[in-house]
């Protein structure tokens, strides 16, 4: 994958700024943990068994994009223990997350701030490398063993919204690139029952950018179910409910 730098416009930067503020609000009540989080970090080091939950250990450390209302973060951060090895974002503001999903939102953040990972809000997955500075964790160096997109969709079930879901995935592995280690995996997680899905051409889009299909895996819903996580719309409306995750892939794809 070519290292491409996406220099900023002026209505990014206005946005970036909005979303800076957001960032600062909520990196400030999560740091009373983070020396703590640094001694079980430690502590985590000299553990040689990796703790396990589907395609996860807490040896990674994981970018997730594209939470909805982070339940899946929260899944896996209850899972590992997880401290600052998760990284856990939406692309909605923090105001529109707690609105649309006000049942579970709340919860999943605030177990996901006590276990020591880190939440932002408003973080684009199409522009990620304007988010370096504040996704890689300054006490750290390390860039993401994995970047976790699951289910990724931006609403809507037209031609039009093929196209429009191909654009996120193209731009989403381009702009993976800045914040991947050498050996990093990037995941999608799709379902399989509809066609609409499979129209994306999603490991076309990966070859495009240059990244290899390692292998495709069931996606461990049950597991993940079990920990609290469940399935969300992008725009959810009182009538439907999202539709199952059970029948879901993750493709793991490399450099
Ligand atoms: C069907 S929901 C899945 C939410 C969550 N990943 C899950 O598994 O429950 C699709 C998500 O894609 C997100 N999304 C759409 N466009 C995005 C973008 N440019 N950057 C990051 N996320 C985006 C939406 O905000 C929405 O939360």
């Amino acid at each position: 994958m070519k290292k491409i730098k996406i220099k900023k416009n002026n209505n990014i930067q206005k946005d970036d700024d909005n979303n800076k503020k957001n960032v600062k609000r909520i990196k400030s009540s999560s740091s009373s943990s983070s020396s703590s989080s640094r001694l079980l970090d430690l502590l985590d080091m000299s553990n040689p068994n990796p703790i396990k939950i589907g395609n996860y250990t807490n040896k990674q450390k994981i970018l997730l994009v594209g939470e909805g209302d982070f339940t899946f973060a929260s899944s896996l951060a209850s899972k590992l223990g997880s401290r600052s090895n998760i990284v856990a974002t939406s692309y909605d503001k923090e105001r529109e997350v707690k609105e649309k999903y006000p049942e579970t939102s709340i919860h999943a953040i605030n177990a996901l701030k006590m276990s020591g990972a880190l939440v932002f809000h408003g973080i684009d997955a199409t522009r990620l490398n304007d988010y370096e500075d504040i996704l890689l964790n300054p006490s750290s160096i390390k860039l993401f063993d994995v970047i976790v997109f699951n289910f990724p969709h931006v609403g809507g079930s037209t031609k039009d919204d093929i196209k429009a879901n191909q654009n996120l995935l193209k731009d989403f592995f381009t702009s993976c690139n800045s914040l991947l280690a050498s050996n990093g995996e990037i995941h999608i997680t799709l379902r399989t029952k509809s066609s609409f899905y499979s129209n994306w051409n999603v490991e076309k889009l990966a070859k495009d950018s240059n990244l290899k299909l390692k292998k495709t895996v069931k996606f461990d819903s049950i597991a993940y179910k079990e920990l609290g996580y469940q399935e969300v719309r992008t725009h959810p409306g009182a009538l439907r409910d999202a539709p199952s995750s059970d029948d879901a892939i993750t493709y793991i794809f490399c450099e």
